[in-house]
């Protein structure tokens, strides 16, 4: 649905050079919802300016629903007017909502459709029907001041939609918010995704955000994608630290009289029954370290971090064990992780 290859974007200013994307490939399948995280100055602001073309890319193409916004940027009035239509079609959500504060909530929504000449009568109705939409019947002829940073949102949702988007794109939109607002925010984002099929790109610097509703998460540093997948796929991913950082475990790591495993479930296993087999199979007090479970798409998935007695080089079969249960199982070792790793995968033969 949203396909950009070698995206690249240099801003230049004051004889300074800025790389903020430097050849970002993205493939956002239609119907799902994607995150993009990463740190302040990663680039994520600038990537979803250039899908909708608010930022001219310096190098790469944009293609949106089957079509190339880069090939129609800048090619003359025709091209202009079919790129307009293309960017009302992706709607936008923005962190500090943007709602023009003299306006009521209604004429806000009706503002895009005023932009795309939309009769007034067929506005009217238009802009009704997404407040009862996102929950805001009652608030047509309020002013923006008139509402909580949660209502704003929802009215910012509303505008966004105004086009009958394929696309919504979110920019940290509910980073202005608190946390169960946010969760009321995610909820109707989810809601619109699986009512209207709308494709959501959002990004955040919130881990959470990924967690709650995400399908599928990118990693964004200093302009690149550097992890990307869906959420089991980088649950399944060896070392990933989009994994780590979306299910952080505690706990210390292994020592002379103990073996010290991270385990990854990533749907296929279910998690207790697994771990109390292993205790009873090899008869084998388990500790618990740590642990962040979720479900995601019904499916459990997480990560644990769990001990077991003794050094790892008595502990290959059980870990084979659990390798043959189709899961994860990365030992912390914090001296010599990456050896005593090859040497267990061999055991486990
Ligand atoms: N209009 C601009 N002019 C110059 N540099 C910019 C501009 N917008 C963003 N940048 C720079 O590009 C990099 C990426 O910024 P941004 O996309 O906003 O990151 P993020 O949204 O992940 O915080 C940063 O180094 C930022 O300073
Ligand atoms: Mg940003």
């Amino acid at each position: 649905m949203i396909t950009t290859t070698g995206l690249t974007k240099v801003y230049r200013s004051g004889g300074r050079e800025v790389t903020a994307l430097d050849g970002v490939d993205l493939h956002v399948r239609e119907g799902e919802v994607y995150g993009v995280v990463g740190q302040s100055g990663a680039g994520k602001s600038t990537l979803i300016r250039c899908v909708n073309l608010l930022e001219r890319p310096s190098s790469g193409t944009v293609t949106v629903a089957g079509q190339d916004l880069t090939a129609l940027a800048g090619r003359g009035p025709r091209a202009g007017a079919e790129l307009r239509r293309a960017r009302s079609r992706i709607g936008m959500v923005f962190q500090h909502f943007n709602l023009l504060s003299s306006r009521t909530v209604q004429s806000n929504i009706e503002l895009p459709l005023e932009i795309l000449g939309v009769s007034g009568k067929e506005r009217e109705r238009k802009a009704l029907e997404l407040l009862d939409l996102v929950g805001l019947a009652d608030k047509a002829k309020a002013y923006p001041a008139q509402l909580s940073g949660g209502q704003k949102q929802r009215v910012g949702i509303a505008r966004a939609l105004a086009g009958d988007p394929k696309v919504l794109l979110s920019d940290e939109s509910t980073s202005a918010l608190d946390p169960e607002t946010t969760r009321s925010i995610l909820q109707l984002l989810r809601d619109l995704n699986q009512q209207l099929g709308l494709t959501v790109l959002l990004i955040t610097h919130e881990m959470e955000v990924v967690k709650t509703i995400c399908d599928s998460a990118a990693l964004m540093k200093g302009g690149r994608v550097v992890e990307s997948g869906t959420v089991s796929e980088i649950l399944a991913t060896p070392g990933s630290e989009l994994a780590a950082e979306l299910f952080p475990v505690g706990g210390e790591a292994s020592g002379p009289d103990r073996t010290v495993v991270d385990v990854t479930f990533h749907g296929e296993a279910a998690t207790q029954p697994v771990i109390s087999q292993l205790s009873r199979t090899y008869n084998i007090d388990i500790s618990i370290l740590g642990a962040a479970m979720d479900t995601v798409a019904g499916k459990q998935v997480g990560r644990m971090r769990i001990e077991l007695p003794g050094r790892f080089e008595e502990n290959v079969v059980p870990i084979g064990f659990l390798r043959e249960q189709g899961l994860q199982v990365d030992v912390a070792d914090t001296k010599t992780p990456a050896p005593a790793d090859a040497l267990l995968k061999e055991g486990a033969k």
